[in-house]
């Protein structure tokens, strides 16, 4: 049995233990697992290269932990309730037995089609148990994953494919989305126009919707599993191997390729979800990420299977066919805890309480979420009508880099408070420096949030550059691990996340770049320059605000402000669409030439003074016509 926390004075003990003796502490935990040959070292490290191991020379195989070893004791136990986004279609149940069968037949596909050891394979999918199936696969072959949202466009998907190299796209032929009918092949097609790499890609039919497929490249999921049945043994894989790549955005222009290895991600994961979620044998798990995202890959996926737990996978959206589909599922399927994000929480609020009714939501024992700082008004909300009062609320702080839960409470024995993460889980060990590195000791001390140890799921490197790795995450400030956020630490020592501190925006707990946001609308050829900030959005937590210097002479300001948003949708993805877009003739830029971005910051957030020192700007005017033109406009 793995470790589980089960008392206060038990967390403090364990966080005590991991923090005097870590080697001893994750050592423990990692012997709970199933390795094909033992760990030399639990940890070497540096934070300057930064170069970090766990489990060092240890060989392992994840899908043995999350399959082959739930065989001999739960066999017939449900790994997956699949709920499809149509509430008429029949839902699915696989069992641990079935799982196992499905995801060596497709490893077996996936060596029949020429993946091997080290090959990247990108996988975009609706939420299907195909979607954890491929991922399964491929970390049964030692190929690696990685995972793009299907909501992302073409251009984008062409881009994670070129840095990785893939070799293989695994895709459906359309997505259901509530009323929505997405086409999904054809993103692919467009896609590889502007690849090299890829030489497989195997579609799976979901939606029936009419797909071109090229000879020699494009096969049918169903057609190319065909004889593939019966056992593939696991790959011995080295602890530090990779597992998946998945990309994020960070302050510059181009999304990161963030890497995660094998070893310390699988002892990570399940220790997190069995502690924080205090999950146990019988419980139904429910997070309603999309596997698209870390949170789906960590407490969908990996987290649960190697728990060895029931879990389900929802095809859909929280307001289809209408606002109170969350509820429904989790009365359908008796779900105990249950993960969502701030955004879901603020937009099905919105709705009242009256879809609600009806449903009885009393299998309910831990609610959480994940993404963004809750508010407290919605925290009050979800506890008093989703959790009726009586269910712990696990607000969880985390990071694709970190690839788990690192600082929240375990749920029903930390105490917790509105809109606080609380405290860190064993084995993690933050620190807050100011702007100039020093540590702010003890309690009621604000600034950024850093890492002083390594935790077994941080990530090893950013694809293809580790220089970028250092750059970003250790170079701020040396011997840490930067997280980008600011914190607040209380008079009782619990943690409040105040969000970014870098020109990353939070939009509905998506991660946006402002950079990668203004090269998107820049590509209009009408657009000269722009500028992109958040502000307070009620519903998304952070809504997207552009200033855009553009020539108007042949077209109307609503035209051109359409346009732009189709730009950054065609680009990126609707996901990262402007959500106000306003035309200006000028930026505040610095004599250097630097945009004053907290100017733009609080103009967006509808203030219209106390703008601090602005005796830099080259041309003061230029902010006195902006608040104009945002008057107007409010
Ligand atoms: C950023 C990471 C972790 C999975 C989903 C997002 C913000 C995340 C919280 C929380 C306040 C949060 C941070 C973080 N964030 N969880 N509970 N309270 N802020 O992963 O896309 O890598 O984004 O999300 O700003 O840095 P991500």
């Amino acid at each position: 049995m793995n470790l589980k926390i089960q008392t206060l004075s038990g967390y403090f003990h364990e966080y005590q233990k991991s923090v005097l003796e870590p080697e001893k502490f994750w050592g423990r935990i990692a012997e709970t697992f199933h390795w094909k040959k033992k760990w030399d070292n639990v940890v070497d490290w540096n934070f300057e290269e930064p170069s970090v191991k766990w489990f060092v020379n240890g060989k392992m195989n994840i899908t043995e932990n999350m399959l082959d070893r739930h065989l001999f004791t739960s066999a017939d136990k449900t790994a997956i309730l699949w709920e499809p986004n149509d509430p008429n279609e029949a839902h699915r149940t696989i069992t641990y037995q079935e799982l196992y069968d499905l995801v060596c037949q497709f490893s077996n596909t996936l060596k029949a089609q020429g993946v091997e050891k080290g090959d990247r394979v990108i996988i975009y999918m609706p939420m299907v148990p195909e979607a954890a199936i491929a991922m399964m696969a491929c970390a049964r072959i030692g190929a690696v994953h990685s995972v793009v949202f299907a909501g992302f466009s073409s251009t984008a998907l062409a881009d994670r494919i070129n840095d990785c190299q893939a070799k293989m796209v695994i895709t459906s032929d359309g997505n259901f989305r509530g009323a929505k009918k997405i086409p999904v092949k054809s993103v692919v097609d467009e896609a590889l126009e502007n690849t090299t790499s890829v030489e497989k890609v195997i579609t799976l039919k979901r939606t029936g919707e009419e797909v071109t497929m090229k000879e020699g490249r494009d096969l049918w999921w169903h057609e190319a599993i065909q004889g593939n049945e019966g056992p593939c043994p696991a790959e011995a894989m080295d602890s530090e191997d990779m597992l998946f790549i998945l990309y994020t955005s960070g302050s510059t222009g181009k999304p990161k390729g963030v890497v995660h290895t094998c070893g310390g991600y699988m002892v990570y994961t399940h220790f997190t979800f069995t502690n924080v979620f205090q999950y146990q044998a019988d419980d139904i798990f429910w997070c309603s990420a999309d596997v698209g995202w870390i949170t789906g890959h960590s407490y969908i996926v990996y987290g649960p299977l190697l728990a060895g737990a029931s879990m389900v996978m929802f095809e859909g959206v929280p307001t289809y066919p209408g606002p109170d589909r969350f509820w429904q599922v989790i009365d359908k399927y008796k779900v105990n805890q249950f993960y969502t994000a701030p955004t879901a929480i603020r937009a099905l609020q919105a709705f009242g309480q009256e879809p609600l009714e009806g449903y009885s939501l009393s299998s309910l024992k831990v609610l959480g979420t994940v993404g963004e700082p809750i508010n407290e008004e919605a925290w009050h909300w979800y506890h008093a009508f989703v959790g009726k009062g009586k269910c712990p609320i696990v607000d969880t702080w985390w990071q694709t880099e970190t690839g788990g839960i690192m600082i929240s409470p375990i749920a029903g024995i930390t105490p917790t408070k509105p809109s606080y993460a609380t405290l860190p889980l064993p084995g993690i060990q933050l620190t807050i420096l100011d702007d100039q590195g020093n540590e702010l000791k003890g309690n009621s001390v604000e600034g950024n949030l850093c890492v002083k140890f390594p935790w077994p799921s941080m990530l090893r490197t950013t694809y293809g550059d580790h220089d970028r790795c250092k750059q970003v995450y250790f170079s701020m400030f040396k011997g840490y691990y930067f997280t980008g956020d600011g914190v607040k630490r209380d008079e009782d020592g619990y943690y409040r996340i105040l969000g970014r501190v870098d020109d990353v925006i939070n939009v509905s707990g998506h991660r946006m770049g402002t950079a990668e946001v203004e090269n998107a609308i820049n590509e209009h050829p009408k657009v000269v320059e722009s500028a992109v900030v958040g502000y307070d959005h009620e519903i998304k937590g952070q809504g997207i605000y552009a200033y855009v210097i553009a020539d108007t002479t042949d077209r109307t300001e609503e035209n051109l402000i359409k346009e732009i948003k189709l730009t950054v949708s065609n680009i990126i993805g609707p996901i990262a669409r402007p959500d106000k877009i306003q035309i200006v003739t000028g930026l505040p830029k610095t004599r250097s030439g630097k945009i004053m971005r907290r100017i733009l910051r609080k103009i967006a957030n509808g203030e219209v003074s106390n703008f601090g020192d602005t005796s830099t700007l080259l041309d003061p005017s230029v902010v006195d016509q902006i608040i104009e033109g945002a008057l107007q406009k409010a």
